[in-house]
C-alpha cells in the first residue's frame, strides 16, 4: 500500500472510488465529478495543479492530495493535508483527512492510510500533527489513538456535535 500524490494521471480505480466518495462524508468533502459539474479530467487538473506549490497566492496555505492504493495499485482511499494551519484550520479541521472506500472498510487500510500521510507530514518537516474527528466516530478515533493521537480538547460543531482535536507526535 502507498500514498501517490494526485497527478493527470488517475490510477486504476480513481473513477469509481470518486464516485463512492460523492457528496462527502464526516467533514471530508466530497468532488463536483458525481453532479456533472466537472469530469474527472478536469477534477485531476485542480488536483495537480493544488498540489503544485510554486504559484501559490499569498497567504493560500500549501496543500496536497493523494490517491491511497491498495496492493494492486487500485485507488481504494483518499488523503488530503494542509502543509500549515491557520486559526480556522487549527480550531475544526487539522492537518490531514482521510476517507476510504465504504466496500474497503474494517480492513486495516483507514489506520495504514493515516500512518502513511504522516510519514509524509514529518518529511515535510513537521514535528506533530493535529486531526480532527467528531467524537461519535469511532473508527476515525481507533485510528488516531493507533497511530498516537493524544486528545487535547473538545470542540462543539454544527448540529451540537462534539469533536476531538488529537495531536501526533512526529518523530524526527
Ligand atoms: C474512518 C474511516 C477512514 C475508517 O477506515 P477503515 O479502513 O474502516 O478503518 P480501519 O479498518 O483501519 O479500522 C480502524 C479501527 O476502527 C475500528 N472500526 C472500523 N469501523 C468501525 C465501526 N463502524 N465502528 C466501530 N469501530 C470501527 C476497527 O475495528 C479498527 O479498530 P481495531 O484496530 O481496534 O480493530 C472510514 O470509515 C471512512 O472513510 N469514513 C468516512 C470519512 C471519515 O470519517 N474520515 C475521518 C475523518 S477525517
Amino acid at each position: 500500500m502507498k500514498l501517490e500524490v494526485a497527478t493527470l494521471h488517475p490510477p486504476q480505480g480513481l473513477a469509481a472510488l470518486i464516485k463512492d466518495l460523492g457528496s462527502g462524508e464526516n467533514g471530508v468533502g466530497g468532488t463536483a465529478v458525481p453532479r456533472g459539474a466537472l469530469t474527472l479530467d478536469e477534477y485531476l487538473l485542480f488536483c495537480s495543479e493544488t498540489n503544485d506549490h510554486s504559484n501559490l497566492k499569498s497567504g493560500n496555505i500549501p496543500r496536497s492530495f493523494f490517491w491511497f492504493l491498495d496492493d494492486e495499485g487500485v485507488a481504494i482511499g483518499i488523503v488530503r493535508m494542509w502543509h500549515y494551519l491557520n486559526k480556522s484550520l487549527k480550531e475544526r479541521t487539522g492537518h490531514i483527512s482521510y476517507y476510504i472506500r465504504r466496500d474497503k472498510r474494517g480492513k486495516g487500510y483507514g489506520r495504514e492510510a493515516l500512518r502513511l500521510a504522516l510519514l509524509t507530514l514529518r518529511d515535510f518537516g513537521k514535528k506533530r500533527a493535529l486531526i480532527i474527528t467528531d467524537l461519535d466516530n469511532i473508527a476515525s478515533i481507533r485510528i488516531i489513538q493507533e497511530n498516537g493521537g493524544i486528545l487535547e480538547s473538545v470542540g462543539m460543531g454544527g448540529e451540537e456535535r462534539k469533536f476531538g482535536r488529537y495531536w501526533i507526535e512526529l518523530e524526527i
